[in-house]
């Protein structure tokens, strides 16, 4: 039984001692020693991915709907930390849990998170930030290079020039990407001498300013949600991004890209529409696939638009050498992303955002009189955030623990590891891959052999019946097997989370083998270096045995759907 947790006498004395540091470093030593055998212990612990306990459950342990309001022993209250949190937690680094970018890190993190926690910098200006402002801009510029690769001089001349910046360093992704539309939006409609720029008058009134009726930001279907969000708070309308549709490959159609375009130049009084941005991906959320950015940069160039490319999972594959041609045309992007949480296997969260020209966060430069003060050095002039933690210091040091070498050895192996999990789904035939990245990301289902066989034969027969009668009837019988095919993947992937020895995820996406038509796919994410081909049989295994079992139920209604 659980001991009742010690009230402690609330006094200024005790709680003076909680102040770093405490006279005697026995106590913090003593603490960090218990909270780092905790940690352990929860990576050592066998058993389910998500814990078994329920949500309705968990609502119920933590449903103290006020503040408390004596104070509590630290030893209570990371014991309550362990049995609360820490054992109902997502073991994300389980080599079992292949399902989403958030995985396994290298345990240095969790003492470099410890150093960022202990020094407290806040990045936004030198006085909070003495060195740690020095390292981001050095980690900045590496990432510049990777990406932009300019001259030796450039970088001699900026990486640490505080007029100027090359990137942010952001929460997140979705913070980087916002970023780098904020100053697509201010290049679109800048300051012309009669009129501020839209970041002083907004947007109203710089689409009348300039003679537009709208502003778009043009990307593929395969998008992620967070351009919208960027496009709403920046006042652009989730409307106004514009999807474009993918190739055979997820990669965005470039005659299709083109045709939007010209259709939008053509656009009368009354509809004129100016393009803010033209977006490349380099690692799609679902499918990891990477447009052509080269074609993209060539059109956006044309056009006259910013060119971001969102690199928030890829972008880190520019380490290695042999990844590098899959980005090719990225050196003429206007901003590129990143995401130091994806394939830098950082621990949650830090984006960055890269400029090619050191000019363009002048755009969005911000000053005040306590801080950030017009001829400071601090970073916070070019941020959109204000505070922000020492987050460089993980990709910083890891980039140096890990070292390009190493980050291409993780990435050789997340390469094998999804082909090997191809090579086995395909050979076991109720499996059918509908799409593997060189980005470690492969989309899959469920499809008994025989239903398969069925679907295939069908799509011969519609291809070889097009245009004539009978076509119709047979694409609907596709469309109907798919539907079931469905619903069959959303139950296996639920009963899959119920027996909770393995983790995919699970999407739905339009397949671009069945398209038109919406199909639920499950989703692997491969990074993990601790997956080996055993683990990789077992998750298929797994899976093939429930699909088996749900598939019992389904096979009568089927049998009626293909008649
Ligand atoms: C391609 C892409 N862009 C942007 C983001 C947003 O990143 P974050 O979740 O760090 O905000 C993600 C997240 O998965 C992503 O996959």
């Amino acid at each position: 039984m659980n001991k009742s947790p010690k009230k402690v006498e609330t006094s200024l004395e005790y709680l003076r001692k909680l102040f770093i540091m405490p006279d005697s470093p026995d106590k913090f030593i003593e603490f960090g020693h218990d909270l780092l055998e905790m940690i352990h212990d929860f990576f050592q612990e066998k058993g389910g991915i998500h814990s078994s306990i329920t949500l309705p459950e968990l609502s119920r342990i933590f449903d103290q709907a006020a503040v408390p309001d004596s104070p509590a022993l630290i030893k209570d209250v990371l014991s309550e930390i362990k049995n609360k949190v820490i054992g109902h937690s997502v073991k994300v680094g389980n080599p079992y849990y292949i399902g989403h970018m958030t995985s396994a890190i290298p345990y240095f993190m969790i003492l470099l998170e410890m150093i960022i926690a202990a020094l407290n910098q806040n990045q936004v200006k030198i006085e909070t930030a003495k060195a740690s402002s020095f390292v981001e801009r050095e980690l900045v510029a590496w990432l510049h290079r990777l990406v932009f690769n300019r001259t030796n001089k450039f970088y001699e001349k900026n990486i640490q020039n505080p007029r100027i910046a090359l990137g942010n360093v952001t929460a997140d992704g979705t913070l980087a990407n916002m970023t780098a539309l904020l100053v697509a939006r201010e290049k679109a409609f800048p300051p012309d001498g009669k009129f501020p720029g839209s970041r002083m008058m907004g947007m109203d009134r710089a689409l009348r300013h300039y003679g537009y009726d709208r502003g778009v930001i043009i990307v593929s279907e395969r998008g992620h949600y967070s351009i919208k969000k960027a496009a709403n708070i920046l006042g652009i309308g989730e409307h106004n991004v514009l999807n474009i549709g993918v190739d055979d490959n997820n990669r965005i159609d470039i005659k299709k890209l083109r045709r939007k375009i010209n259709s939008l130049q053509r656009g009368k009084v009354g509809n004129r529409t100016k393009i803010i941005a033209i977006m490349g991906i380099a690692g799609t959320t679902e499918t990891g696939s990477v447009d052509n950015l080269q074609k993209i940069g060539e059109i956006a160039r044309e056009v006259g638009t910013h060119f971001h490319v969102d690199a928030c999972w890829g972008g880190s594959a520019l380490l290695v050498d042999e990844y590098r041609p899959l980005f090719r045309g990225i050196q003429e992007a206007d901003s590129v992303t990143i995401d130091a949480h994806k394939l830098l296997y950082c621990p949650m969260t830090m984006g960055v955002v890269l400029f090619r020209s050191e000019r363009d966060l002048q755009f969005i430069r911000h000053s005040t009189h306590y801080a950030i003060r017009r001829n400071s050095v601090d970073t916070g002039r070019f941020t959109v955030e204000g505070s922000r933690p020492f987050a460089c210091l993980k990709p910083w040091a890891s980039l140096k623990i890990i070292g390009r070498e190493g980050y291409g050895l993780l990435f050789r192996q997340a390469n094998k590891t999804t082909h090997n999990l191809k090579e086995l789904l395909d050979s076991c035939n109720n499996f059918e891959t509908l799409s593997v990245s060189e980005l470690f990301i492969l989309t899959y289902r469920f499809i008994p052999a025989k239903v398969r066989k069925k679907l295939l034969a069908l799509r011969d027969v519609e291809a070889s019946s097009r245009g004539k009668a009978g076509a119709k009837g047979t694409r609907q019988k596709i469309k109907k097997i798919n539907h079931f095919i469905n619903a069959l993947n959303i139950k296996l992937h639920k009963a899959s989370r119920r027996d909770d020895t393995t983790f995919v995820s699970r999407t739905t996406l339009e397949s671009t083998r069945y398209r038109p038509q919406n199909i639920v796919v499950l989703r692997a994410v491969l990074i993990n270096p601790l997956t080996d081909k055993h683990i990789l049989k077992e998750i298929v295994d797994t899976q093939n045995r429930i699909g088996l079992q749900i598939w019992e139920e389904f096979e009568s209604a089927y049998r009626k759907i293909v008649i």
